[in-house]
């Protein structure tokens, strides 16, 4: 008995779950390895985490054309080493021009042109959004900061497997001649080994280190942008893009299990009130002690989340426009109720939720990075094109992307967009106003000191794959790096499914149709870049082996 016992616990230091990448001072985590090693190199050179988050956003706007950007928006999370937190946010909005039915045809059906085509942009964030961080948070010298995308674009990188499979693979880039002529080589497509050199994009993203964003907003490449707007009927003018500001937003925060602190993405992102509510739910539940994976811990999971997407289609909204009653959908009172409505052993059926009183899809992009600097500030940013390669065009002469981010809006209540999700008047389309979003970049403190970084693509799957990799790091034990492999799941409400990753076990998988779910197979649900502090002061940080990124540090 002492043998074996002796035995299993000489394996466990033996074989001690899957090895994160550790470094000891800095660290950054993001989908493609140049962006990663661009982040390093200003750290390296004394930069801080908010300057590295500017280079990884540039360089991935070059690296990681189907979702890094500067033709889309995001979101950025800071935790400063003094405790302060803030929220960037950057995301498209409605251009002026936008109207509540403009993507309705004259049956009242909705078109595809919030989804395809030169009118389906929002006025993009991303340029301003850097540099307003930049500005008031960053160290290093804006040049060099977005030196890396210049030198990237100009004289090329490596085109690697998966980025070959994405090019090729990319429907709405081939209906596009310019977004085919860059980026699938005239329908010729490009072999992983071959370089990717984007000569026009270099041009753009020069002048934004020579002029700043300004150049964007209002100088040549806004001039040119507006231009090619209007002679392909988008919306988007120069005074759409002269009118665009970011908005600087106090994070949401909350406890978990006393020694947490969630710190998390507010509206318009429905991520951070759908990860404090489903987390507060599950909290009084016990539902950890049937350890990860197991049928019932996905259940309750589940029911959390089903009863969260409710909430989401009818409350959520941008709070410039619409009162998103943040506290009522948080209140002690509300969850508790929420909490006693999942019986233990049997799926409610979704259409016996309804808001609280007060998908199948496209390949979808969206990209995450996160990154921890020697001082101790941590850095989370998720932006996007929504849609992978977004809208599918690219402006000619000015080689970027256009998002298709006007699809996250309600283009019709009761219609789902492209990740299935319903909305309603909360969420309709008005000029200047910011589509819901999913992303939710999150900070995890432990006694009040950084612990987690997390964040991920995944459109409506976001917020249920960011609390799924908490949960098995707060509640499950595991490190970051198993956290982020184990299979995951997700529920939103409608369509009454519930989707399980591949890996988790047929006999799982049937306990789970027993007590009633509608159960899917869904390959890939999500792909992670995340940070942990570890206790014994080291950094350690795990891409996701779903796709290609790379966690490096020093
Ligand atoms: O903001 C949102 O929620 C979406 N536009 C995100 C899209 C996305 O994550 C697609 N990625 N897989």
């Amino acid at each position: 008995m002492r043998r074996s016992l002796t035995l299993l616990l000489a394996a466990a230091l033996l074989c001690p779950g899957a090895q994160p990448v550790r470094s000891r001072k800095a660290m950054v985590v993001s989908r493609e390895a140049n962006a990663t090693d661009a982040g390093v190199a200003i750290l390296q050179a004394g930069g801080n985490a908010i300057d590295a988050a500017v280079a990884v956003g540039f360089a991935l706007a070059v690296t990681h054309p189907s979702a890094g950007n500067i033709g889309g928006g995001g979101f950025m999370l800071i935790r400063f080493k003094d405790g302060r937190t803030t929220f960037i946010d950057f995301r498209e909005r409605a251009p002026l021009a936008a109207t509540r039915d403009m993507y309705l045809d004259k049956d009242g059906n909705p078109t595809q042109d919030s989804v395809r085509g030169w009118r389906a942009p929002g006025v993009p964030g991303t340029a301003s959004g850097l540099e307003y961080a930049h500005r008031k948070y960053g160290k290093a010298k804006w040049a060099d900061a977005v030196a890396p995308s210049v030198r990237l674009a100009r004289e090329g990188f490596t085109i690697s497997y998966g980025l070959a499979q994405g090019l090729k693979g990319s429907k709405a880039m081939a209906q596009f001649d310019e977004s085919k002529r860059i980026f699938q080589n005239n329908g010729r497509f490009f072999e992983p080994g071959d370089k990717l050199v984007q000569p026009e994009l270099a041009r753009v993203l020069d002048r934004i280190q020579k002029v700043g964003a300004k150049d964007f907003y209002e100088g040549e490449t806004a001039k040119l942008f507006a231009k090619q707007m209007a002679a392909n009927g988008g919306l988007i003018t120069l005074d759409d893009l002269k009118a665009y500001q970011p908005a600087e937003r106090t994070p949401l925060q909350s406890k978990f299990r006393d020694k947490y602190t969630i710190i998390t993405a507010p509206p318009p992102s429905s991520g951070g009130i759908g990860i404090l509510q489903m987390l507060s739910v599950l909290e009084k539940t016990g539902y950890e002690k049937n350890g990860a994976g197991s049928a019932q811990a996905i259940h309750f999971t589940a029911e959390a989340m089903r009863r969260f997407y409710a909430d989401r289609a009818e409350h959520l909204g941008d709070p410039d426009f619409w009162p998103v009653p943040v506290s009522k959908l948080l209140s002690v009172n509300y969850l508790n109720k929420l909490r006693a409505s999942i019986d233990p052993d049997k799926a409610t059926n979704s259409d016996a939720i309804k808001a609280g009183d007060i998908a199948t899809m496209e390949s979808a992009e969206t990209t995450h990075y996160s990154i921890v600097d020697s001082e101790g500030n941590a850095v989370a940013v998720t932006y996007t094109l929504n849609g992978g390669y977004g809208s599918g065009v690219t402006v000619p002469g000015l080689g970027f992307l256009l998002n298709n981010e006007m699809d996250d809006f309600s283009v019709k209540p009761g219609h789902p967009n492209m990740f299935g999700a319903l909305g309603g008047e909360a969420n309709a389309i008005v000029p200047k106003k910011r589509p819901l979003s999913s992303m939710s970049p999150t900070i995890v403190l432990k006694d009040g000191k950084p612990f987690l970084v997390v964040g991920t693509p995944g459109g409506t799957r976001i917020l249920t794959s960011v609390m799924q990799v908490i949960q098995n790091v707060l509640d499950f034990d595991m490190n970051i790096q198993d956290a982020v492999n184990f299979p995951r799941f997700h529920h939103q409400w409608r369509p009454d499914k519930l989707y399980l990753e591949p890996q988790i076990s047929p006999d799982t998988r049937r306990l789970l149709e027993q007590k009633g779910h509608a159960v899917e197979i869904a390959r890939s649900i999500c792909e992670m870049a995340s940070i942990q502090f570890e206790d014994n002061g080291w950094l350690a940080g795990a891409a996701d082996p779903r796709v290609e990124g790379k966690a490096a540090g020093y």
